[in-house]
């Protein structure tokens, strides 16, 4: 949904973050909200939803399965849903935009349902792998037409009954898991799903807070999932927390910009999301928490992070899936921090909105920072605390690949650079995160961009 010819930007140097901010509401939660939402029976109220385009494309489509949403007045989202069981024939193909999370969800979805659906996208998102949905969507009964490589464009056609199915994930991946779960809410019988490794468990907290019956044990060291099928939700109230990986940007530049101190008001701290902010602290990042509190069955606090000295550590890889978003940030913390930083068993970031190992090391190097990039992560030397030089103004600009985490990854390397550096194109930004450069703005004093 990223419309329109490319949109480069420089973003150059700033003074220090300063003053509090709120970051919009967190993506994943607000996909789940709004697909849990169109399933329930009666209207949902949503509060803190996050409007930006990828959540739009996941309620363009839920709309185009019969169920009716609509801001109001007041800023809220109200959901009016089918019943689990009852959506409709889509008219046409649903657009997914640049959305992985969208196109898995709504697969899953679609699964258990006797309806056809056709999923197109952009792309970035048309390059990236759908076996890992097909393939257990398969094994409950659909039946898949997709394009080479199981790829989008892709036909799908649900199946009601569809059979549950006992899957082991073999990727790490909460879309994966919540497609299964989704097509197991119509699916008579218990759909389990045994994760070797946690991911964020936004699906299963909202799955319980709608009503649906849910079972998770730990078993030899592995989460277990029992989902008991054909359940009616009921429609609830809910407030989205603010997004802990649009956050992460301005915990990133606070860190490296001399002189910052800046307050980041509730903040998603569900422990499967928080890793950078472990990691950072390790690195000596002052990050300090406070307000802990409960928003939407989520756990969420205030954060205080001021500038600080970081030093280069190794990133243990068992810490990946709780920041598997935060990557391209920490790379930058990582090229200004002293010392030497490693990270290892990152296979996967090179299927997300772009190979995030490759397009990370092309755009830091571009910036003059030290990054070596192996089969699996990115060693970066660090300046010690110096700015990067950045790109000259008339040279190339870094290149973003329709990836939005790339796009302010690179505009928070800008702020604390000599030059200020330029990207290609900023209009992914809007997939997630609408207002940061407003927010940029506003947190910097004047505006950290040229
Ligand atoms: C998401 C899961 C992660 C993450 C993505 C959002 C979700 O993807 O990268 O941005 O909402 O479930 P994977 O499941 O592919 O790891």
């Amino acid at each position: 949904m990223i419309a329109g010819s490319a949109s480069p930007h420089r973003f150059i140097p700033a003074g220090p973050l300063r003053g509090e901010i709120r970051v919009p509401g967190d993506k994943s939660i607000s996909h789940r909200a709004l697909i849990l939402a169109a399933l329930a029976i009666g209207e949902s109220r949503i509060s803190g939803l996050l409007e930006g385009e990828d959540v739009l494309a996941t309620a363009a489509a839920l709309r185009a399965m019969g169920s009716a949403i609509e801001k109001q007045d007041d800023g809220a989202w109200h959901v009016h849903g089918v019943g689990v069981g009852g959506l409709l024939q889509p008219a046409g193909a649903l657009d997914m935009g640049n959305s992985g999370t969208s196109t898995r969800l709504l697969m899953g979805l679609v699964a258990s349902h006797g309806i056809t659906a056709a999923f197109t996208g952009d792309a970035s998102l048309s390059r990236r792998p759908m076996q890992r949905v097909t393939e257990p969507l398969s094994a409950m009964g659909a039946d898949f037409t997709a394009s080479p490589g199981t790829t989008l464009p892709i036909i799908m056609r649900g199946l009601c009954p569809a059979v549950p199915i006992r899957y082991r994930l073999p990727v790490a991946s909460a879309q994966v898991k919540s497609a299964i779960l989704l097509a197991g809410l119509n699916t008579p019988g218990t759909t389990t799903i045994i994760e070797p490794v946690p991911t964020r468990d936004h699906t299963e907290r909202m799955l319980r807070g709608f009503g649906a019956a849910l079972d998770i044990a730990e078993e030899n060291g592995e989460r277990v999932i029992h989902l008991h099928g054909e359940c009616d939700l009921s429609p609830q109230s809910l407030e989205v927390p603010g997004d802990p990986s649009s956050a992460a940007f301005f915990i990133v530049a606070a860190l490296i910009v001399p002189g910052s101190d800046i307050t980041i008001g509730n903040v998603g701290m569900n422990e499967t999301r928080t890793g950078l902010i472990a990691v950072l602290r390790s690195m000596g990042g002052r990050i300090e928490e406070s307000g802990r509190r409960e928003v939407g069955g989520e756990p969420v606090a205030d954060l205080r992070v001021r500038h600080s000295a970081l030093k280069g550590i190794a990133i243990d890889p068992a810490l990946a899936p709780s920041m598997i978003d935060e990557f391209p940030a920490l790379f930058v913390a990582a090229s200004v921090a002293q010392g030497r930083t490693i990270t290892s068993g990152l296979e996967e970031l090179r299927v997300k909105e772009s190979d995030r190992l490759s397009v990370m090391a092309a755009a830091l190097t571009r910036a003059g920072a030290n990054v070596t990039e192996t089969q699996d992560g990115l060693v970066i030397e660090g300046t010690g605390g110096d700015p990067l030089p950045g790109t000259s103004s008339d040279g190339e600009p870094c290149v973003t690949h329709l990836d939005h985490r790339i796009a302010m990854s690179m505009a928070m390397a800008g702020l604390f650079s000599r030059n200020g550096v330029s990207i290609d194109d900023t209009r992914p930004i809007a997939t997630s995160f609408p207002t940061f450069v407003n927010l940029l703005e506003q947190a910097t004093g004047r505006g950290g961009t040229a």
